[in-house]
């Protein structure tokens, strides 16, 4: 099979990079090679080209360009916002409250405090496939440092209640930091931290076309946060390390790009996941997670019944369609899926389900084609 005729749907996993991108590695490369912390003249040329990226994308989500800092991806956002406030300076009982079905780089952020004598709360999840919010708020007290919640989930699409959250937290101990992990949200939903509560975000660069290793952590200005990374006085002395202009500057290219085409882009990928579901159900028994839930436009998670999510993965790659069982670290080690179990999917349906995800460069029939392709190897190998 050539490689054009491969269908891509494990945009969740991470895209294509965009041309504009592409082209804006190379020329930010060719221009702004210097670093960035120099005093001379093509230093400038790349300090102009990374504060130019910050005005870029900081625009895009309405805060202050000082409140953004580049990172290497959402991991390292995650982590820093999460473990940098319990230091051995805080009092024993300093807590955190997070849900049970957030991303591994938050979980294991969260087992590191643990791990750390801190108490940790992972808050339940509905069978919905929303967070449990009284179980998450009942555990926010006085001594709260950070409350964490993702915007919306990685694995089913689904849209958290991230305003109400915000609200009765702030209500409760003012002086917790909200974050959220807004990696998947970024990808079909506009996004307004201040108007939203939060205020620590965690974003990636290639979830939208951009370069992988690179990301972005807002930080509002009335939160500091202790450097993680000690060394030079980099992005206004918060993260050391010569920063990546080329890949910040390909970053921005991209976030720009999709703002620029995000109701069109939206509507292919709601309007090709639509067409790819309706077939599916129509053709074999099947569970849509989160059908009638609030989704993000580019996530579909089905449960095929009696199908073994493994065999059906190998089989639709055999057959041209490359999808994931979930996110892409807990599919390469083939445990179950935390958030398939917070959400109490029975034991005897955990392994059968895929995760099929639509992206910027999905094109039109693609739903289709997807549905044709896995209806074939759904009739194989039941
Ligand atoms: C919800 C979520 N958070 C965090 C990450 C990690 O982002 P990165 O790959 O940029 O470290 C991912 C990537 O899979 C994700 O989907």
């Amino acid at each position: 099979m050539k490689k054009s005729e491969y269908l891509y749907l494990d945009h969740a996993a991470t895209t294509p990079m965009r041309e504009i991108a592409i082209k804006a590695f190379i020329d930010a490369e060719h221009e702004g090679f210097a670093n960035s912390s120099g005093g001379h003249n093509l230093s400038r040329k790349a300090k102009n080209i990374l504060e130019e990226s910050r005005e870029i994308i900081s625009s895009i989500f309405e805060v202050a360009p000082n409140e953004i800092i580049f990172t290497s991806g959402g991991t390292e956002a995650d982590n820093w916002s999460i473990k940098s406030l319990f230091n051995k300076g805080i009092k024993s009982n300093s807590n955190l409250v997070t849900s049970s079905i957030e991303h591994e780089a938050v979980l294991a952020s969260a087992e590191w405090i643990k791990d750390n004598d801190f108490p940790v709360t992972f808050s339940e999840c509905l069978n919905t496939g929303e967070l449990d919010k009284n179980s998450f708020l009942n555990a926010v007290n006085e001594n709260t440092i950070v409350a964490s919640a993702m915007w919306a989930n990685n694995e089913t699409g689904i849209i958290q209640p991230i305003k109400e959250l915000t609200k009765e937290v702030k209500k409760i101990n003012s002086n917790t930091l909200f974050h959220s992990d807004v990696v998947q949200a970024v990808v079909s939903a506009k996004l307004n931290f201040h108007s939203e509560g939060i205020q620590s975000a965690a974003i990636s660069a290639h979830k939208v076309g951009g370069p992988k290793g690179v990301g972005a952590m807002f930080i509002s200005n009335e939160f500091k946060l202790p450097s993680m990374l000690h060394g030079g006085k980099q992005e206004l002395e918060r993260r050391a390390g010569t920063v990546n202009v080329a890949g910040v500057a390909s970053f921005a290219a991209a976030l720009q790009e999709q703002q620029n085409n995000f109701d069109d882009e939206i509507s292919i990928m709601m309007n090709e996941k639509s067409e790819f579901e309706e077939i599916v159900k129509n053709n074999f028994k099947v569970k849509i997670i989160g059908e009638n839930e609030k989704r993000l436009a580019h996530i579909s998670n089905i449960q095929f019944e009696k199908v073994n999510s493994e065999v059906l993965m190998v089989d639709l790659d055999l057959n041209g369609l490359g999808v994931s069982r979930g996110s892409a670290c807990a599919s390469g080690a083939q445990r179950p899926s935390h958030v398939l179990e917070a959400m109490g999917i029975k034991k005897e349906y955990i392994n059968n389900h895929l995760r099929f995800s639509f992206g910027w460069s999905t094109g039109l029939g693609e739903g289709k084609k997807a549905a044709e392709i896995l209806l074939n190897s759904l009739e194989k190998i039941s």
